[in-house]
């Protein structure tokens, strides 16, 4: 798998997806738009726990800088590199580019990640940007990761049609990974991608069984496994969470034996403590995309 890249490419590639062609890549980036979100107001507290489980770990350039340690290693780092807008906008696909890939390079990064809003009122100002952050990386070796974002007005386009026209252009252009949302079908969506699939967990659900449903039949699909947030993070068990969605990715559990795991594990000790007061408005806020 992935011979087709230069060395450098498939070594920082093999960071992020694993031997197995699995990977747990864990999703903190969301503050890059909506700013404290609710169960990551303060990111070194809420990440620190999750990251044994993790493979790689996407987050903007400013969070790396500040909120985790530069002396771990072993965890692959897949920056923000597209942004310029806040929930606060009409839509949230008016985006530019936030990061080049020599200062991604500089912060170690095993790739970047870029947004691309299909079928929005933005599109082609984000398609150019991920064809440019593409030209840019390609100097230097670094993965792209093609984020295939809906926003407020496409929240409900995600139906196999959209997802694989969105994750088709995103690997057309040279993007190396593709984040897409799960669908039914989903197995179309991956077929018609010629590279590895991620996929977002989206607005937390709302039970355990749902997460690790989502989990199993993305695997099951063809993913090479999830870019999860939110339905980690925001939960009352993250560490307990994650071992199941890791469970399914890396040693291939059922649904029923990843959901006894994540009852094992809920534990007092395991139990997420809110930071701040947790308002409904602010939990609400949160799950626009
Ligand atoms: C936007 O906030 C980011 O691209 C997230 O990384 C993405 O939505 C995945 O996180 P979640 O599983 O919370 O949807």
């Amino acid at each position: 798998m992935l011979e087709y890249l230069d060395w450098g490419k498939r070594n920082r590639m093999r960071q992020i997806i694993q031997s197995d062609g699995r990977v747990l890549m864990l999703a903190v980036d969301h503050g890059y738009f909506m700013g404290p979100t609710t169960g990551m107001e303060v990111p070194a507290k809420s990440v620190v726990p999750l990251l044994p489980y993790v493979d790689a770990l996407m987050l903007s350039p400013g969070i790396l800088r500040t909120q985790i340690d530069a002396n771990l290693s072993k965890i692959a780092w897949v920056l923000r590199a597209s942004g310029c807008n806040s929930i606060l906008d009409e839509d949230i696909d008016n985006e530019s580019l936030i990061l080049t890939a020599l200062e991604a390079i500089k912060l170690n990064a095993s790739a970047i990640a870029v947004s691309i809003y299909v079928g929005s009122e933005h599109q082609h100002q984000t398609l150019k940007n991920l064809a440019e952050a593409i030209a840019d990386a390609s100097q230097y070796n670094l993965p792209v990761l093609g984020v295939t974002a809906v926003g407020k007005k496409l929240k409900d386009k995600r139906e196999k049609r959209y997802l694989a026209l969105a994750s088709r252009i995103a690997a057309e252009f040279g993007a190396d990974m593709v984040k897409t949302y799960y669908c039914e079908g989903f197995e179309e969506v991956v077929a018609k991608t010629p590279v590895p699939i991620v996929v977002a967990g989206g607005p937390k659900l709302d039970t355990y069984k749902d997460v690790l449903e989502l989990t199993y039949q993305s695997i099951q699909c063809g993913a090479a496994g999830v870019d999860m947030g939110r339905n980690i993070w925001q939960s009352d068990y993250p560490v307990a969470i994650i071992q199941g969605v890791r469970a399914i990715i890396h040693q291939n559990y059922s649904v029923k034996e990843a959901l006894q795991l994540v009852e094992s594990l809920q534990t007092e000790e395991n139990k997420r403590v809110p930071l701040f007061v947790e308002t409904q408005e602010d939990l609400e806020a949160s799950k626009i995309h």
